[in-house]
């Protein structure tokens, strides 16, 4: 299977809609951070202390439970390369990918010689609970479950990820991705105790807007996070990304204000949705997925012509005549739905 991995577009004064990114651009306190890094703060290998310390208190863990990662893409490759050493005696290793997926699980897991194994998505777009444990074998390592998920923004219930979890055979682990956590609420971070074969990943991409610094987490109890830390290099996250990180979980106000920048937004695209007719999926997500029909290529087309840029996810499992549109600021959403008002109107 071949992956097209969502690519950043470089067209100057474009409006970026198609990469789940932040709208809004990071606090102005995280700007205030860097500008306050000294020239040894840079000559020097980052001290983790205080990023450590602050993190695992704003994710309500331990810091044993906590591995800062260069972005959640690091720890996804990071459960890919555990899942593989790991691999059974006589054949592959199994991992478990629900389509539609963020491409980086499958991509993650064929960089290192794993097999992936997908397991169809339902019509509704709801978890396929049925279909997931049916897909699990004593090869299974790793159960990539994305909440919400992405591309279509439907959440998981933490009972079908506790099913999950307790299906598989010994040494497996399900990656709880929690990209978009901060959207919706939903996490399975304080049931770990009980879930010593979950691992939960973040990203502080999204709400905290550090996409480009790369800055993200996974977490779990200490014995399971324990084999992730020879697999990482030392200094894997850089000293503008630890300081970017403490500055964006400071400023709580920021936060509060973007998520309801994007929770606003969501209801605005579901009344555009509504107003023409068009089928969406209710998002936990910074994002929705809408079925537009036929129109979806040439409407994403026609916005990019516009410096919009909406994602077409036609290609993907389950969602012929589906775009996947980032909600974000309200001023950015206002500007893409206008522009495919405008769109609509004249289209035949
Ligand atoms: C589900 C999911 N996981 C992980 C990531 C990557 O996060 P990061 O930018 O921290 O690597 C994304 C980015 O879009 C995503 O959608």
């Amino acid at each position: 299977m071949s992956h097209a991995y969502d690519r950043p577009v470089t067209a100057a004064g474009a409006l970026r809609l198609h990469l789940n990114e932040n709208t809004a651009g990071c606090s102005p306190k995280v700007l205030e951070a860097l500008r306050a890094l000294e020239r040894n703060d840079i000559a020097l290998y980052p001290d983790y202390d205080a990023v450590y310390r602050e993190t695992a208190q704003y994710l309500g863990v331990p810091q044993s439970s906590l591995l800062l990662t260069n972005g959640l893409d690091e720890g996804i490759f990071l459960t890919a390369v555990l899942g593989q050493k790991r691999r059974p005696a006589d054949g592959d290793a199994e991992s478990i990918v629900i389509l539609p997926a963020f491409d980086m699980y499958a991509i993650s897991v064929e960089a290192v010689g794993g097999r992936v194994v997908f397991v169809s998505p339902r019509a509704d777009f709801t978890f396929p609970l049925d279909g997931t444990l049916a897909a699990i074998t004593p090869r299974t390592r790793v159960v990539y479950i994305t909440s919400p998920n992405n591309p279509t923004g439907v959440r998981v219930s933490n009972d079908d990820i506790r099913t999950v979890a307790r299906a598989l055979p010994p040494g497996a682990l399900v990656l709880v991705d929690e990209a978009y956590h901060d959207f919706c609420g939903d996490t399975v971070v304080h049931e770990l105790g009980s879930l010593p074969n979950v691992v939960v990943g973040r990203t502080f991409a999204k709400a905290q807007g550090l996409a480009a610094l790369r800055a993200g987490a996974i977490v779990a109890v200490p014995e399971t996070l324990e084999p992730f830390r020879p697999l990482i290099p030392p200094y894997s996250l850089n000293v503008a990304a630890a300081a970017a990180l403490r500055a964006a979980l400071a400023d709580h106000e920021y936060h509060t204000w973007y998520v309801g920048q994007v929770r606003d937004s969501r209801e605005r695209y579901y009344a555009f949705c509504r107003r023409h007719g068009f089928q969406y999926w209710e998002s936990g997500a910074n994002f929705v997925l809408a079925r537009v029909g036929d129109h979806a290529t040439a409407l994403t087309d026609a916005l990019q012509g516009k410096g919009i840029y909406i994602r077409d996810k036609s290609a993907d499992p389950g969602c012929r005549g589906c775009i996947r549109v980032t909600t974000g600021t309200v001023e950015a959403t206002e500007a893409a739905v206008a522009a495919m008002e405008e769109y609509l109107c004249g289209a035949p």
